[in-house]
């Protein structure tokens, strides 16, 4: 039978629920315990305590499942159900580190690749996003709607930097380009903030180079049922090569701007 995405979505919802007041409760005194890809790769014992709370209670009710998450990688079930969850136990790492309050929990539902259910909790903000693919997004139970375009050079745009030093200078050179022609720019320090926060309308567009589905799986849909056009370079899907977020028209303009170079 195929799963139903209302019903991937309330326990997407419900898990998230669960694992923010658990990362919000730890977020206090909160220490380094390792780093990841590089130095600046942090991770915390709660990005590990707050996904292995998600991945148990995904697989008490859907044994079968597979889970991606950012720590554990890909494991769980089998995957005999067509579905994955793609999981940021914490999104915005950094920023829980220091105590700031823009970071959130991600949870989406691919059924046979496709996202078509997602949560995104961000405690600290009391805000509770979720969707289902084609039935459009809420935040606390009120429908969103994006604010319309504007065009780029009054575009509030958010982006985000990798942990990469090759990559931050290549991020900076890209930023260089793109602060003439914007109204300004934001690092809010969570993709899953930025992109939810594109369907709050607390910004006008969202780009970055070198995401991973986790970064944004579930915040993506949230933006794309709200009106906001999420997708890579040239309007292809999102990629690790870049994730594009806006309504279509500054989208384009964003894209235009980005693809000479090679952001
Ligand atoms: C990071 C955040 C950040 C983005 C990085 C991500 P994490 O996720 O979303 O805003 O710039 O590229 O890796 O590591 O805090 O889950």
């Amino acid at each position: 039978t195929t799963p139903d995405p209302r019903a991937l979505r309330d326990l997407a919802v419900r898990v998230a629920t669960e694992a923010g007041g658990l990362a919000a409760e730890g977020q206090a005194g909160v220490t380094v315990l390792d780093t990841k890809s590089s130095p600046t790769d942090v991770v915390t014992k709660m990005d590990r305590a707050t996904e292995e709370l998600i991945r148990s209670r995904l697989l008490a009710v859907r044994p079968d499942d597979a889970i991606l998450g950012e720590e554990g990688g890909e494991a769980g079930g089998d995957g005999g159900s067509g579905v994955r969850w793609v999981v940021d136990p914490i999104d915005g790492t950094v920023n829980y580190l220091y105590g700031q309050p823009d970071w959130g929990v991600a949870i989406a539902a691919e059924v046979d690749g496709v996202v078509v259910a997602a949560a995104v909790n961000v405690p600290r903000r009391g805000e509770l996003y979720e969707a289902v693919l084609g039935e459009g997004s809420r935040c606390n139970g009120e429908p969103l709607q994006a604010p319309p375009a504007v065009p780029l050079e009054q575009a509030l745009v958010a982006t985000g930097f990798g942990y990469f030093p090759e990559r931050r200078v290549q991020q900076a050179r890209v930023l260089v380009e793109v602060v003439p022609h914007i109204r300004d720019i934001r690092r809010g320090g969570s993709a899953a903030v930025d992109l939810t926060g594109l369907a709050a309308g607390r910004a006008n567009a969202f780009y970055e180079r070198g995401l991973n589905p986790w970064d944004w799986a579930a915040p993506g849909l949230i933006a794309s049922e709200a009106g906001i056009r999420v997708g890579g370079l040239h309007g292809g899907p999102p990629a690790n090569d870049l994730v594009i977020a806006a309504r279509p028209e500054l989208y384009d303009a964003l894209d235009a701007l980005l693809a000479p170079l090679g952001a």
